[in-house]
């Protein structure tokens, strides 16, 4: 990110464009096709409960952490490990692997997500809500991968372009829109007749549901749409203006993401409860929860077909922009390493992307025989990123900032803008809490998957 990087680095302005170039990030497909579903299978309030609780605790420390890193060494993940303690910078080239992970994959789902609108722009809603419509889609071995094309080459000829400046500016309107839109569906949602169990289910925790897993599975979806644990904070930290309020910055940015995720949930969730089997069926519904129930609420409402295509067009959106972000990531990182210049590397980066997606896109059809640990190779893919590879860097970046490097040079980056109110709590949770309980769910949740191999 070297020469372009330089020139940007103190390009948001003010403390507003600070927050909403990472809620801009961090508000994507993880708040409104990852979380209903998760929610949705590992226990409803149980899930929402856990995941709160951690987005206040883990999440708040790792993202003080991040930024604060960031704005301290001025560099992105692989360089800012590195800096501030020589024999860590393995951590930032571990970071890195993340979003080569989860680039390919998310571009498969933002190609579910471009059919989608054009089913409904073309007024074909009736047909979206029948039963087997999406996973009909999926299982047809070509249209998948076009759309998954198609939303790739997209994202690649932006970022080629180098105009996503235009991009993220209209989704800073669209963003506030797609939350009003996202209320509104839950408004509707929630007054379906049958949609109070579902509501219920939502948000009234059953500790019966309860496992290592649900904090696993919250743990990882947490990391996932805060951005976290993959370096991505680090750079947008390195951009971040001295004067600006660190603590009430990720405390606004954590409201916000927060925020959609529930009102996705509460749009999604009780719909499985009025149009399918309820909570049997919310366990069982897995990714693809946001197509198939969303697109019969939608048939249910006045105006289907143009409720549903303005839905899908925001939700493109914010898939845009989040997969715009990532390919950048990816891209700056290959430039820094082997100083390709940045169209080959854009070129390079879109084609392996490509060929890395295809089995994700196959798995759910042509190639549903092979199941890695027992999951599609679009979860597989998810998981080893979410709860796995996440985890272990959140986990590694807790004990080197509390134990190398020394928290007060965290808690002193942070009151270079202000009081630092939550500093105890963030002392306790990077130095105990997050090493003890993430070490603890990460060996239950291996052992428990080796026990489902050896099964
Ligand atoms: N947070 C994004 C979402 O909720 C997904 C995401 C994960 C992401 N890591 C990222 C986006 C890095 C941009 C950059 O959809």
């Amino acid at each position: 990110m070297d020469n372009q990087g330089q020139k940007s680095r103190s390009s948001f302005s003010g403390k507003v464009g600070f927050v909403l170039a990472a809620a801009g990030s961090a508000v994507g497909l993880g708040n409104i096709w990852r979380f209903p579903y998760l929610a949705a299978r590992y226990g409803g309030g149980t899930f929402l409960l856990v995941y709160i609780i951690l987005a206040v605790t883990f999440g708040f420390a790792l993202m003080i952490t991040e930024i604060a890193i960031g704005r301290k060494t001025r560099l992105s993940a692989i360089g800012a490990y590195g800096a501030l303690d020589k024999r860590w910078s393995f951590l930032g080239k571990l970071a890195s692997a993340a979003p080569m992970i989860i680039f390919p994959y998310y571009c498969v789902i933002g190609g579910w997500v471009t059919k989608y609108l054009v089913v409904f722009a073309t007024g074909n809603s009736a047909a979206a809500a029948g039963d087997t419509y999406f996973t009909d889609f999926i299982a047809r071995p070509l249209e998948p991968l076009g759309w998954f094309f198609l939303f790739i080459a997209a994202t690649a000829i932006i970022v080629l372009f180098g105009v996503e400046k235009g991009i993220e500016k209209s989704s800073k309107f669209l963003m506030p829109i797609l939350a009003v839109l996202s209320v509104v569906i839950a408004i509707y949602t929630c007054c379906l007749p049958g949609a109070l169990e579902g509501i219920k289910y939502y948000f009234v925790p059953d500790f019966s549901d309860f496992s290592p897993m649900v904090i696993l599975a919250a743990l990882g979806q947490l990391f996932y749409s805060l951005s976290l644990a993959m370096g991505i904070m680090i750079t947008y930290g390195s951009y971040m203006k001295k004067e600006v309020d660190l603590e009430k910055s990720v405390h606004q940015i954590e409201i916000f993401d927060v925020g959609i995720a529930l009102v996705a949930g509460l749009m999604i969730v009780p719909a499985v409860f009025v149009f399918s089997g309820g909570k049997g069926d919310a366990i069982n519904a897995g990714a693809g929860l946001m197509f198939i129930t969303l697109p019969k609420v939608f048939d249910n409402m006045p105006l289907s077909n143009l409720v549903g295509a303005c839905f899908f067009l925001l939700v493109l959106f914010a898939a845009l922009t989040s997969s715009i972000s990532l390919m950048e990531t990816v891209v700056s990182i290959l430039q820094d390493k082997l100083k390709w210049n940045r169209k080959v590397t854009c070129i390079v980066v879109a084609v392996c992307a490509l060929l890395i997606g295809v089995p994700s896109s196959l798995g759910h059809g042509l190639w549903s025989g092979f199941q890695p640990l027992g999951m599609s190779i679009l979860d597989f893919f998810d998981f080893i990123s979410n709860s796995v590879l996440m985890p272990i860097i959140a986990l590694l970046t807790c004990i080197f900032v509390a134990f190398f490097i020394g928290m007060d040079q965290i808690t002193d980056e942070v009151k270079v803008s202000s009081n630092f109110a939550g500093e105890k709590l963030y002392r306790l949770i990077t130095k105990y809490l997050a090493p003890v309980c993430i070490f603890a769910i990460l060996v239950s949740s291996i052992l428990n998957s080796l026990k489902i191999i050896v099964i």
